[in-house]
């Protein structure tokens, strides 16, 4: 039942000799090349680019904890089960995506007969969630996204003021991370954010995350969520936070990646009145050369870089088609509306060559 590592690794050969070998192929020597599926990616037309390219799954939204664990006696696992089958299958690893997070948890976590709830039954539920969930998937799931989005946007501060922290003040993450690894111990744990790169919020992860290193809480890598863009990371931010988080002795996945068009927008609003969508070639240009940077970025550090999972697979379905902006098309994926490889797809693929 378990896909293992080595397994995996043997079933992905890099053979040069073959014209169509794909990106999971190219960088197996290096790292993982995943993808975030959702039910209908298994299911539509991007499935068999989803067979072919990727040797990894991370699911979109089912393993969240709205989904999996709607009501407090009620855990629903159909939906991530048949993806995680689909994987087992098709002999792709599992990385687990989110124990803990402010969005998409169902408010009982919170509240006791209208009130809220005690630290005391908040971390007791937490637990319950976490055991019951890692324990379901133990030996499928390889590695788990433990607390997602801890850091504040606001730079007076470290921790972003949830629920979870209201109530449960900053141990919170230590425990998850706690209960994460007592119920499966060989499991890989990471704290996964967004904008990790911007050296201020940087400086304040590495703040968090060295507090519990110092403190022997069992974390093993960070997520960078690598939802980026055509203007930013820089390459200096990008490789700063390598090696920054690298020097606590975590490694590191590439998470959510996807690289926008448009500079980064957090709340959601419609398109400006001549707002423009439209693809220009200096746009792709732009696109190409961000995605390069990024995986010449990449796979120097591969020594602590060790997955790169992208957040889609077709621009078709991007949630940046929708997200800030509603309805503005968005380009950022290596797939575009037809399932047709671009041609970023195909200089990424021959990347790791050129640069031997
Ligand atoms: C965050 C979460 C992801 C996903 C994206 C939006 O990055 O970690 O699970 O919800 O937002 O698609």
């Amino acid at each position: 039942m378990c896909c293992g590592m080595v397994v995996l690794n043997a079933c992905v050969k890099h053979s040069k000799e073959n014209n169509d070998i794909t990106l999971a192929e190219a960088y197996a020597p290096y790292f993982d090349i995943g993808t975030a599926i959702s039910l209908h990616s298994i299911n539509n037309e991007t499935e068999p680019l989803l067979r072919k390219h990727f040797n990894s799954i991370t699911c979109e939204n089912e393993m969240k904890p709205i989904e999996i664990h709607p009501e407090e006696n009620i855990y629903r696992f159909e939906r991530a089960d048949s993806m995680v089958n689909y994987a087992i299958r098709n002999k792709k690893k599992i990385r687990g995506h989110c124990l803990i997070w402010h969005q998409q948890v169902p408010d009982w976590f919170f509240y006791d007969e209208g009130k809220t709830a005690s630290k005391e039954l908040l971390l007791k539920r937490m637990k319950e969630h976490i055991l019951t969930v890692v324990s379901h998937y133990k030996g499928l799931v390889y590695c788990w996204d433990v607390v997602n989005e801890a850091v504040d946007d606001d730079s007076t501060r470290i921790y972003r003021p949830t629920l979870w922290y209201q109530i449960a003040g900053e141990e919170y993450i230590e425990k998850a991370f706690e209960y994460a690894h007592f119920a499966d111990p060989d499991a890989l744990l990471f704290y996964n954010d967004y904008n990790c790169e911007r050296p201020e919020k940087r400086e304040r992860i590495y703040t968090l995350l060295k507090k519990l290193k110092d403190k022997n809480v069992p974390i093993h890598g960070i997520g960078l969520q690598g939802h980026w863009s055509i203007y930013e990371p820089t390459e200096k931010n990008l490789e700063d936070a390598i090696e920054r988080f690298a020097s606590l002795g975590l490694i590191i996945h590439i998470t959510e990646l996807d690289i926008s068009l448009y500079p980064w927008e957090k709340m959601p609003r419609k398109m400006f009145p001549g707002e423009n969508d439209t693809l220009t070639a200096e746009l792709e240009e732009r696109f190409n050369t961000q995605y390069l940077m990024a995986f010449n970025q990449f796979l120097k550090h591969s020594d602590v870089i060790k997955s790169v999972t992208f957040w889609g697979i077709s621009d078709k379905y991007s949630w940046l088609n929708f997200y800030p902006v509603a309805h503005r098309r968005n380009y950022p994926l290596l797939f575009d509306r037809n399932m047709h490889p671009k041609p970023i797809y195909y200089k990424l693929l021959e990347l790791p060559d050129r640069r031997k």
